[in-house]
């Protein structure tokens, strides 16, 4: 190993001058940047021995004194066993060096921790034997430090975030226990009004049957029981909706269902109705067939109220149309009809509860503005949802989106 006892390469780098021929343009532009680069260069020779040094190690160093200082014997290049990639370089098992090195403060726990980017690579002389290497080492402690502080943040970002939702969750948990107890006593009120109602209805009609009514007391008779009826059927359809969402499928039993046949019962059921109107409904069958886990009860339930209301608010002699459509994963459930329509003004709040388009015409037909809302409520419950499009005078289509199959329903 060679000693660094030569006084020649002693000397800051950039300080060789070509002799007698001045200073060259590329010669000072060496210069400007060896003196003002923000980056330690230093050379060592093949022994570890520092030969020269730029102007910023020498301002920044801790090494005050380079002369015959040998790397491998500083405490800067014994972490992360640094020194030995340098050995392995200069002994040309190793190409370059390209590390990035934390160094601790030292052992009186004096000065900074600090970070470093460091490249080295070595330079021969004519005969292509390793000389020494050029070492470079940037300091990289500024944007260490903030990317590691930007770490913690985000840790406490998330474990805050983590906490935020457990509060939800725990909020969640409260709200859905509330919403229970609430369609319970929804459920237990609607029971009790219900029963109360059966026998005021029995009532009035034994009072009817025991008595002669007169034609007056006749209609006074009808219409009590129309409104009980009216009344009865709201509080049912009120305690379907009170039902929370959670937990709908553990109480409903889902089956498979065949939809064209659920829609060749339903318009059968339907056709008087819409006999006195002299409207006419047709199944459009496309022969195929068309099964989905469902809720028997509950989809009779929406596509009876779609078709109640194509009825109700059609013209004379009008038309409708059920059919099912394949779509991917699912089948679509359509309803059309030729009748009213309904207004741009309308149209987006017809699935709301208790509304009702069309005041005029709708207080004649009467109903309660439930329909609908009942029928979005059993779509979602099959997971999935209910759409419209109409044009008033022109009609009104309904489709109905239903998974063949959805988490809490299998095949
Ligand atoms: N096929 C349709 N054509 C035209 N208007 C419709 C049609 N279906 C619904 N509507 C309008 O949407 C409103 C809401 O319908 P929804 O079925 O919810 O209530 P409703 O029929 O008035 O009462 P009910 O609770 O007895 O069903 C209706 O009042 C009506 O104005
Ligand atoms: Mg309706």
């Amino acid at each position: 190993m060679r000693k660094n006892n030569s006084k020649k390469i002693e000397q800051s780098i950039g300080d060789r001058r070509i002799p007698g021929r001045g200073r060259r343009l590329s010669d000072k532009f060496n210069q400007i940047v060896l003196d003002n680069i923000p980056i330690s260069l230093i050379t060592i020779n093949d022994g570890g021995y520092i030969t020269s040094v730029n102007k910023y190690f020498e301002n920044n160093s801790r090494i005050k004194d380079y002369h015959n200082h040998n790397i491998y014997k500083d405490k800067f290049f014994f972490e992360d066993n640094l020194a030995d990639d340098y050995k392995k370089m200069l002994s040309g098992e190793k190409k370059i060096v390209r590390r990035e090195h934390f160094y601790e403060k030292d052992s009186q726990g004096v000065g900074e921790d600090r970070y470093f980017k460091i490249i080295a690579v070595p330079y021969k002389d004519k005969d292509g034997h390793i000389e020494g290497a050029i070492s470079m080492a940037l300091d990289n402690t500024d944007a260490v430090i903030s990317k590691n502080k930007l770490v913690e943040l985000n840790k406490i970002l998330e474990e805050r975030v983590e906490q935020r939702t457990e509060e939800l969750h725990n909020v969640n948990k409260e709200l859905n226990k509330t919403l229970e107890l609430k369609s319970i006593f929804m459920a237990d009120v609607s029971h009790e009004f219900r029963t109360a109602l059966t026998i005021m209805q029995c009532s009035l009609e034994l009072i009817a049957k025991s008595e002669e009514l007169k034609d007056d007391n006749l209609d006074l008779f009808r219409n009590i029981s129309t409104e009980i009826k009216r009344v009865s059927g709201m509080l049912t359809d009120l305690a379907l909706l009170a039902k929370p969402h959670s937990n709908i499928t553990a109480r409903l039993r889902f089956e498979k269902i065949d939809l064209n046949s659920l829609i060749a019962n339903v318009c059968e059921k339907l056709r008087v109705v819409a006999a006195e109107k002299n409207i006419t409904i047709e199944h459009k069958y496309a022969g195929k067939p068309a099964k989905i886990m469902g809720n028997i009860e509950d989809l009779e339930k929406l596509l009876t109220n779609l078709v109640r209301n194509a009825i109700k608010y059609n013209k004379e002699n009008g038309w409708i149309k059920v059919w099912v459509a394949k779509a991917e994963d699912a089948f679509c459930l359509n309803v059309e009809d030729g009748g009213f329509g309904i207004s741009e003004l309308d149209l987006p709040h017809i699935f709301e509860r208790f509304y009702r388009a069309d005041k005029s015409r709708n207080r004649k037909e009467g109903g309660s503005g439930l329909g609908l809302a009942i029928c979005k409520h059993i779509a979602e419950e099959h997971g999935g949802y209910i759409g419209v499009s109409s044009k008033p005078k022109v009609g009104t289509l309904f489709v109905v989106h239903l998974p063949v199959k959805f988490d809490n329903g299998y095949f």
